[in-house]
């Protein structure tokens, strides 16, 4: 299960200074005819990142363009996607944006899945956040194991037909090389959970305060709150926080313990990254330090942290958590001042699935791009996640994960059959009538040892 991380402004914030350069990365005003500026962000006009669904616009005026417009795709079986170029290796932030609106002409939002590459990242529900009158925002951090990235929508089985899965914005950031790079990426996704500024109750910070436009949500509770005398230099962070989250924190008297209820929800029983960032907040001396241990749901998280006007981050790579969380700073005992904390992290550990095997996906889109018109859910990988595969295609559920049915009955497919085909060696099956293939057909039987089956159409002209 994902946790709703949620809430956005609907109206745009007052004006941004066009003096920072752009985050690096997409920027997608989905289901747009033009690109538009948004805080200082262009978001360009969604055609040619999918190749399926349709666009709505919204009559709406009195909330941010950018979700005025979305995309929704067909009601079924199948996965859509947006794919991306990337370079292989690149660390993102990925996030998709909804908002309803009614667009439909329903009451209540369609529940879909959302997907990233071959692996199932989490249930897009945003009934509560729609009927609070609130956008909802989903995030994930992967790293692009091939040359283009795709992020897909579909149904599942509470999407009741005809409701379609939607998207209003898409947002890949490039992240450098050190952010959150105690995790192995190669086998996990970190899900954002919660990302807050505590003791703040401003706006979110986000780009350009933050270069990489992580959002980060103001978090007030009932504790004292601190403003910082001294500057951060976050240069040296390996997760590059902005600067300003250090200006506020939270903090309580002499002697006391310091509890905060993070994140203001209760998490399922997983593990979790956390990282948490403080700053003694008085001008800087040779005195201004102090020393507290902090403890999650009782266990010690990190024990006599010694906490400057220079700042500190300490981290937990996997934490089993669950449950409604309490978050506690004890002082050490000789401390003249309270402990304090301007700002935490929480990730779910999302293990990904892997993909199709390289070669079988390859031959694949060879085939695709030798169709004039390929099936429209052909996008993202083949196999995966299980219960979404391309139309007409079965694979091996064991690693590695292999193509062993192609069943283009009926497809009305266009277009030439390459010789490509031929190297999926796994194929078991292979069924091509009712379609209008071109030109030379491949000599597959000799090529395919454990091809069982393969029927073709003379009287459509194979
Ligand atoms: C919005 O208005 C346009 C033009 O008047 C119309 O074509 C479109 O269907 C409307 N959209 C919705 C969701 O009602
Ligand atoms: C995808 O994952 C979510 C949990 O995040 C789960 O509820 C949903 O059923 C999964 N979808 C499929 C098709 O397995
Ligand atoms: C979607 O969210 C609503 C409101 O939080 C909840 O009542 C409903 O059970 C959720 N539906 C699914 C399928 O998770
Ligand atoms: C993370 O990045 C920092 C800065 O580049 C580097 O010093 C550190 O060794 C890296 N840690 C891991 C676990 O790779
Ligand atoms: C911190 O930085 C801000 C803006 O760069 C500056 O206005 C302020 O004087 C600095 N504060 C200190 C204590 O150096
Ligand atoms: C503060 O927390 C510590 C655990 O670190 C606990 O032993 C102590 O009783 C707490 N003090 C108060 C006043 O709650
Ligand atoms: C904490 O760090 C400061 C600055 O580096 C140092 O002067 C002080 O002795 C340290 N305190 C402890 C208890 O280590
Ligand atoms: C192939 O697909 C067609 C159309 O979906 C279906 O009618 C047929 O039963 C399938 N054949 C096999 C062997 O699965």
């Amino acid at each position: 299960m994902s946790i709703p991380f949620f809430l956005l402004w609907l109206l745009s914030s007052p004006l941004f200074s066009l003096a920072a350069p752009s985050p690096r990365g997409y920027f997608i005003n989905c289901g747009s005819k033009t690109d538009i500026q948004q805080d200082g962000i262009t978001f360009l006009r969604d055609e040619g990142y999918a190749l399926a669904g349709n666009l709505i616009t919204l009559n709406r005026t009195d909330i941010l363009s950018l979700l005025t417009t979305l995309r929704y795709f067909p009601h079924g079986p199948g996965k859509y996607c947006y794919e991306f170029p990337v370079t292989k290796g690149r660390k993102l932030l990925i996030r998709t944006t909804y908002f309803y609106g009614g667009f439909d002409g329903g009451i209540d939002p369609p529940i879909f899945d959302q997907i990233i590459d071959g692996t199932n990242w989490s249930v897009v529900n945003t009934t509560e956040d729609y009927k609070n009158g609130l956008s909802s925002y989903y995030e994930i951090i992967v790293i692009a194991i091939g040359k283009t990235i795709s992020v897909c929508l579909a149904s599942n089985e509470h999407t009741k037909a005809p409701a379609s899965p939607f998207i209003s914005s898409l947002e890949l950031m490039n992240l450098d090389p050190s952010l959150y790079n105690s995790t192995d990426f190669g086998k996990y996704g970190l899900i954002t959970v919660a990302r807050s500024n505590f003791a703040s109750d401003g706006d979110f910070l986000r780009f350009p305060d933050d270069p990489f436009n992580r959002y980060w949500q103001p978090f007030i509770d009932g504790n004292p709150t601190v403003e910082a005398h001294a500057n951060v230099t976050t240069s040296g962070f390996w997760n590059q926080p902005p600067a300003k989250i250090f200006l506020s924190g939270s903090t309580t008297s002499r002697g006391k313990n310091l509890t905060l209820q993070w994140p203001p929800f209760s998490l399922p029983s997983n593990r979790y990254y956390v990282a948490l960032y403080f700053q003694d907040s008085r001008t800087t001396s040779p005195y201004s330090w102090r020393v507290f241990t902090i403890l999650i749901d009782g266990e010690t998280f990190y024990q006599d942290l010694n906490v400057t006007t220079k700042g500190v981050t300490v981290y937990g790579t996997e934490w089993p958590l669950s449950g409604d969380i309490e978050v506690t700073l004890t002082p050490r005992s000789d401390m003249p001042v309270g402990p304090l904390i301007n700002a935490g992290e929480i990730y779910q550990i999302l293990p990904l699935s892997g993909t199709t095997l390289a070669r079988d996906a390859m031959a694949l889109q060879i085939f695709k791009q030798s169709l004039r018109n390929p099936p429209d859910d052909w996008n993202g990988d083949p196999c995966l996640p299980i219960a979404h595969p391309w139309s007409g295609i079965r694979c091996s559920q064991v690693n590695p994960v292999r193509v062993i049915s192609l069943n283009l009955t009926g497809l009305s497919l266009r277009g030439i059959l390459p010789k490509e085909i031929a190297r999926l060696t796994a194929l078991k099956e292979l069924h091509l009538d009712k379609n209008e293939f071109e030109g030379p057909f491949p000599d597959l039987q000799d090529t395919f040892p454990k091809l069982r089956e393969l029927r073709r159409d003379s009287a459509d002209g194979v």
